[in-house]
């Protein structure tokens, strides 16, 4: 079909710039919302009498043909096509099928109320399916911090050996992350959720169109109040984008764990062969590529984040075609954050936990230093004074080479003369673990409530 708008032009379009300004290729994937939009916005006409019910009937069959008969969104669009985007598309496809009626169908409405509110249908399904796969990861979290909850690992500050902690409880610090961003995802949604067909090209149409029952004809809670707003608003897009990139960071600081854990030198976790990698060379390899994609992929998710704060900066009311660069981040972002996820429920799936390293690891590093000096503390000991005696013993078995607890006690007693042989077991990792019993701490009693509490909230 001709162009939407060659009416007012007496040359053809630059080759160049019609390959630079059509969107088609990437906007095509709107094709279903598209075609939903246009059917609620045929009702809407027909109920300002535009439409009679025997052309609203035709209409509404031939775009739900059009759909049937068109490449899903994701295959793509047919190779010929040549129309400048998918709204065009739509109608040139309506209009092959209905002739002079199919032209009706754009009567008060603009490609920028419609642009916007596909879009705007497409990301409130995108966050419904990123918090089903949010509430998955944070299952298989739970269910690892269920299976391994009470193996002690090494917790770390500055990645040195701190206090050890139990690895239910790493696993629900994450938890706590995924929760957030389920919430970050929820609250964009309300935002989403506004309608803004009926805003015409900017200034509100000029039909007689019920602007509340077309929103809530396609399931939106409200029309937006304000036209030069609704067709010109791309917060929502930037709100997700911001969700997902916090997402994202949190999904890149698990896989950071995890390939430095699994390493030889922590050796406190291995992954899956279904999830890791070899070498071409290296016989011996075993790499994380699943978490180092997991760590990178974040990059781009922010750099679609910052793309979309750049492009809207500045923009003057109210559409401009800048806002046509939404599309591709936003799908890309979404794309990549999906497949993210779910790669990170078969990561956490397969990993093997090394309990018995992982208890060697927690012992050593002098990271039952704090528990020496809480000790001397239930010895009436001033906490400063005592973190200075336990400091001075830590010296002592760091020149001996050995663990505080393999120290003679007089050795001990030297330094700090209110220790006793009740000492040696206030030491060991399950005595650490066991007295971090506040609520939040990583005692296993609070560590398995955290779990039941953290499944309850999920299911
Ligand atoms: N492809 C355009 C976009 O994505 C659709 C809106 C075009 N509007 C216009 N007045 N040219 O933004």
């Amino acid at each position: 079909m001709s162009k939407l708008w060659g009416g007012r032009f007496e040359k053809e379009s630059d080759p160049l710039f019609k390959a630079f300004n059509d969107s088609l290729r990437f906007d095509y994937r709107l094709i279903r919302e598209d075609v939903e939009g246009s059917v609620a916005w045929a009702k809407a006409i027909s109920r300002a009498g535009i439409l009679s019910t025997d052309e609203l009937a035709k209409l509404t069959a031939a775009l739900v043909e059009v759909l049937k008969e068109a490449p899903s969104g994701e295959a793509g669009p047919p190779v010929d096509a040549t129309d400048e985007d998918v709204h065009s598309f739509v109608e040139s496809r309506l209009v092959a099928k209905v002739g002079q009626l199919g032209k009706k169908l754009h009567t008060g409405r603009s490609r920028n109320d419609q642009v916007a509110t596909d879009l705007r249908l497409w990301t409130r399904a995108a966050i419904d399916e990123r918090v089903k796969e949010l509430k998955a990861a944070a299952l298989s979290l739970v269910g690892l911090a269920e299976r391994s909850g009470e193996v002690i690992i090494p917790g770390f500050t500055h990645l040195q050996r701190a206090q050890p902690v139990v690895l239910g409880h790493w696993a629900l610090a994450y938890v706590e992350m995924l929760e957030r961003d389920m919430a970050r995802f929820s609250d964009a949604r309300k935002r989403v959720n506004v309608c803004p067909l009926g805003s015409g090209a900017l200034a509100g149409t000029a039909f007689n169109i019920d602007r509340a029952a077309l929103a809530k004809d396609l399931g939106f809670d409200a029309p937006t109040r304000n036209s030069l707003d609704g067709v010109s608003d791309r917060d929502f897009v930037i709100e997700t984008l911001a969700a997902s990139a916090l997402c994202a960071t949190h999904l890149s600081r698990i896989a950071e764990d995890l390939i430095i854990y699994s390493t030889d030198e922590f050796g406190l976790v291995e992954m899956d062969d279904g999830v890791t990698s070899g070498s071409s060379l290296m016989p011996q390899k075993k790499n994380p590529d699943a978490c180092e994609l997991l760590r990178g992929k974040c990059g781009r998710i922010v750099g679609a984040l910052t793309g979309m704060l750049v492009a809207v900066k500045g923009l003057p009311l109210a559409y401009n075609k800048d806002m046509q660069e939404d599309k591709e981040p936003l799908f890309d972002a979404m794309d990549n954050l999906s497949m993210c996820l779910r790669m990170l429920v078969r990561v956490i799936d397969g990993l093997v936990v090394k309990a018995e390293r992982a208890r060697v690891a927690a012992m050593g590093g002098y990271s039952n230093s704090t528990d020496l000096a809480d000790y001397l503390v239930d010895k009436g000991v001033p906490f400063r004074d005592a973190h200075e005696m336990a400091g001075k013993i830590v010296r002592v078995a760091i020149e001996k080479k050995c663990m505080i607890e393999a120290l003679p006690i007089a050795e001990m007693k030297k330094i700090a003369p209110q220790v006793e042989e009740d000492v040696v077991k206030r030491l060991t990792p399950e005595a650490v673990v066991g007295r971090r019993a506040v609520f939040g701490g990583t005692a296993p009693v609070r560590v398995k409530e955290a779990v039941v509490a953290a499944r309850g909230r999920l299911s």
